[in-house]
């Protein structure tokens, strides 16, 4: 089968001034590229690099490709940016990886998905989002309770998310959300703070299957302080130590699988998904974020590692990827691999 790769590379997205210095984060490295291209090459696959943007494309209505194992990001700053290569391809028929225009931007619109998943019976934590300065000054802080969690509405990799995230006052928590909204020209999303284990789901598969269950924790150990900010995500190795799968009680295990599956299903996620919990001091459960897009830099990125640890390699995760979406479209792997 000729798959063509869609992906976005840090080098290939132009620098913008005033941007957050984090603003190319969660595009990907050559490395990545190369490992998928890898991995599809030796599941027997012919690939092409389609890239991203004006490339993709130019690429994809020149080359002829059976499918598009898609990656891409998007360009720009817009909060249905993962929504432009899958969009593209169904407009041309194509047939692609992983989930359609709808739930990417469902799931980028993080106060969006965690109405959807709350609907669907999940706890996800209580907050609300603010638009505008003026909406800050107007709402009544005195009962919020504190500590607080303040992030960008729509970003991903831990973009906007650093030390001043868990502010402890009504006064840090407004210098926090009137620096995000200059920065990151979108809502920002005021939660209460979730002070448990932090666990990441792994899910692929048509029907979906849990991969199992991640625990990101400091490695200084438990610390009710801990979040996954984007100092801690850069710096990973000398921080955190992944658990998998996760030490955490039965009845809280059941929860997050039955959870995260249903968050899954809810946003209409598809192909693979990485679905973020947090538990409470009771150790309840709470959905943070779906991930129906989750990077894919074998022994780096959340996912690849969380499959790894339950043995599944990173070729066998990619082939899993694949395999569920040609179910999808009665494509036949084997016939002109
Ligand atoms: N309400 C919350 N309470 C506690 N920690 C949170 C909360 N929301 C986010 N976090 C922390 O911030 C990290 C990043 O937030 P998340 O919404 O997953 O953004 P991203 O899309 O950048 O991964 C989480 O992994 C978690 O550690
Ligand atoms: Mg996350």
């Amino acid at each position: 089968v000729n798959i063509g790769l869609a992906y976005d590379l840090k080098d290939d997205v132009p620098a913008v001034q005033g941007e957050p210095d984090d603003a190319r984060e969660e595009y990907d490295s050559l490395e990545t590229v190369d490992s998928l291209a890898g991995a599809l090459e030796s599941l027997g696959h012919t690939v092409i690099r389609l890239g991203g943007g004006r490339a993709f494309l130019e690429n994809v209505l020149r080359e002829r490709v059976d499918l598009v194992f898609n990656i891409a990001e998007g360009r720009g700053t817009y909060r249905s940016r993962e929504v432009q290569v899958p969009a593209v391809l169904e407009m041309l028929d194509i047939p692609y990886t992983g989930s359609d225009p709808e739930c990417l931007a469902i799931c980028l619109d993080k106060p969006l998905a965690k109405d959807m998943v709350e609907r669907a019976g999940v706890l996800v934590p209580r907050g609300l989002c603010i638009a505008h300065p003026a909406e800050l000054s107007a709402h009544d802080w005195s009962t919020f309770p504190l500590p607080a969690f303040v992030k960008p509405a729509c970003e991903g990799s831990s973009k906007g998310i650093c030390r001043g995230s868990r502010p402890d006052t009504v006064e840090a928590l407004h210098r926090e959300v009137l620096r995000l909204l200059a920065l990151y020209r979108q809502p920002v999303l005021v939660e209460e703070f979730i002070s448990g284990a932090e666990l990441t789901v792994g899910i692929a598969g048509n029907p979906p299957e849990m991969l199992g269950v991640m625990q990101v924790m400091p490695c200084s150990g438990p610390d009710p302080d801990f979040f996954y900010s984007i100092e801690v995500k850069r710096d990973w190795q000398r921080l955190v130590r992944y658990i998998c799968p996760a030490t955490i009680p039965a009845a809280a295990a059941q929860r997050v699988a039955r959870d995260s599956l249903k968050a899954f299903a809810v946003l209409g996620c598809r192909d693979v998904g990485r679905v973020d919990f947090r538990l409470d001091a009771q150790g309840q459960p709470f959905f943070i974020e779906a991930n129906p897009l989750p990077g894919l830099k074998p022994g780096h990125s959340d996912l690849p590692m969380l499959a790894e640890n339950m043995g599944i390699g990173f070729v066998d995760l990619i082939g899993r990827i694949l395999e569920s979406s040609c179910a999808r479209y009665d494509l036949c792997l084997k016939k002109s691999a």
